[in-house]
């Protein structure tokens, strides 16, 4: 075990800069890039972290890898971070990281820089470290870990993390400082963890913390992907929230979209039976709906919630068809959103694309836009073969097609604001 003084370490290498925000450039050592926290979502929760009325203390990383995420915490709350990592190049390259940042707020060497250290070592060996840098009992103000996990790993089990989390937990609970709301402790888990493993994180959790406060976070950089899944507990709970859901902006500085739950609320979801004429269509962020925010988010842009069919909850495109326009059209949450003009039985290939064209120019559409399942093959042809008919006609408004789930029609949907019939 090695105890590093950040101020200290020498620049070796050469430093990259973050992909969300130009302005920095930070060290990665032993392969650690892909591992890095994005600046842009290290400081998202640095700032959500900022809310909370934290304990004094040191905030504690015991996975640390670049130490990106804990310089984000440290320059945020102006508290001091102790990191710790296995990989001594690593450690090193928080360091390195740790000074970058110091020097971007202009305060290296100074405050909460000065007083922060990253072992090389166990992120375990709790006593060990304790005693090597000084640290108390109830002096870790935020506990966090990002655990390494195995790469392509196709069950995402929770012994897979390293290290794990009872071992974190049982190492570190004594030195934890407490709020009036328990310890306060960040965990950043796998995105795809299932409703089952998060159980068994909750489960561990409570054997420690039993009945903790506890705010799970889902965080999207868009693209219907889940990019990261967090577990804040305790302290930086927030109250009465059980899940979040956050889409990132598309700049670094720019403002997120946020949806918050309160309890588990359980909605029967009706299946689509039949779809009609008129009847508003909306493919929606296949994010927010592996989330399970989405029920949540439908109660505040539909007048009459109750309304919705589920065409698709199948995590690639989702579907509801519902019957009045959404409150917010053009949200980030919506892929598009659009009224059915026109069923159409035929299916979506090259034989039938004219016809399907012609619909389209029946009905004043100047662009539209396959969104649904189709041959990877086929779609670019049928794709183009659209682009190029409607090109150059006098068409107004822009559309998209879908498929009914069970009967195969297709439905020609125009483009909700610019729906002139609505
Ligand atoms: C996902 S990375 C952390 C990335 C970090 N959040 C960042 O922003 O750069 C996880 C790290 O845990 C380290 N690790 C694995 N087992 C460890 C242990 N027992 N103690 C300390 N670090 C460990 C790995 O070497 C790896 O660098």
């Amino acid at each position: 075990m090695d105890v590093l003084v950040p101020s200290e370490q020498t620049e070796t290498g050469q430093s990259v800069p973050d992909a969300s925000f130009n302005d920095l450039s930070f060290f990665h050592a032993s392969e650690g890039k892909p591992l890095a926290t994005p600046w842009q979502v290290a400081m998202t929760r640095a700032d959500y972290l900022a809310q909370f009325d934290l304990p004094k203390g040191m905030l504690l990383d015991c996975a640390c890898g670049s130490g990106i995420q804990l310089a984000a915490y440290a320059s945020r709350l102006k508290q001091p971070a102790l990191g710790i990592e296995l990989d001594r190049a690593r450690a090193v390259a928080s360091c390195l990281n740790l000074n970058t940042v110091a020097r971007h707020y202009a305060s290296f060497d100074q405050g909460w820089h000065r007083r922060s250290l990253v072992v090389s070592g166990d992120g375990t060996a709790s006593d060990a470290i304790a005693s090597a840098v000084g640290l108390e009992s109830n002096s870790v103000a935020v506990l966090m870990l990002d655990p390494a996990r195995p790469r392509n790993s196709r069950t995402h089990d929770l012994d897979e993390m390293q290290p794990n989390l009872p071992s974190v937990f049982e190492a570190w609970k004594p030195y934890l400082a407490s709020s009036s709301r328990g310890p306060c402790i960040v965990l950043d888990l796998s995105p795809r963890l299932t409703q089952e493993l998060r159980d068994g994180v909750e489960s561990i959790v409570d054997s420690f913390w039993p009945g903790i406060e506890r705010t799970w976070t889902w965080m999207s950089r868009g693209g219907g992907r889940v990019d990261r899944l967090e577990l804040w507990l305790g302290g930086v709970a927030t109250p009465n929230i059980s899940k979040r859901f956050v889409r990132l902006s598309r700049t670094f500085g720019g403002e997120d979209t946020v949806i918050e739950q309160e309890e588990s609320i359980l909605v029967e979801r009706v299946g689509l039976q039949t779809a009609r004429r008129n009847e508003w269509v909306t493919i929606l962020d296949a994010a927010l709906v592996e989330s399970g925010l989405v029920d949540a988010w439908l109660s505040e842009q539909l007048s009459t919630a109750s309304d919705v069919r589920w065409a698709d909850a199948s995590p690639r495109r989702p579907r509801i068809h519902h019957n009045g326009p959404l409150k917010d059209d053009v949200h980030p949450f919506v892929v598009a959103s659009g009224r059915v003009v026109e069923l159409l039985d035929v299916p979506l290939d090259e034989a039938n694309i004219d016809s399907i064209v012609a619909t389209a120019l029946d009905n004043d559409i100047s662009a539209l836009t396959i969104r649904c399942g189709l041959d990877a093959a086929l779609q670019p042809r049928l794709q183009g073969s659209i682009d190029r008919q409607l090109r150059n006609r006098q068409g107004r408004r822009r559309a998209f097609l879908t498929r009914h789930t069970t009967s195969n029609h297709l439905l020609l949907c125009v483009q909700y604001p610019q729906n002139s019939d609505a």
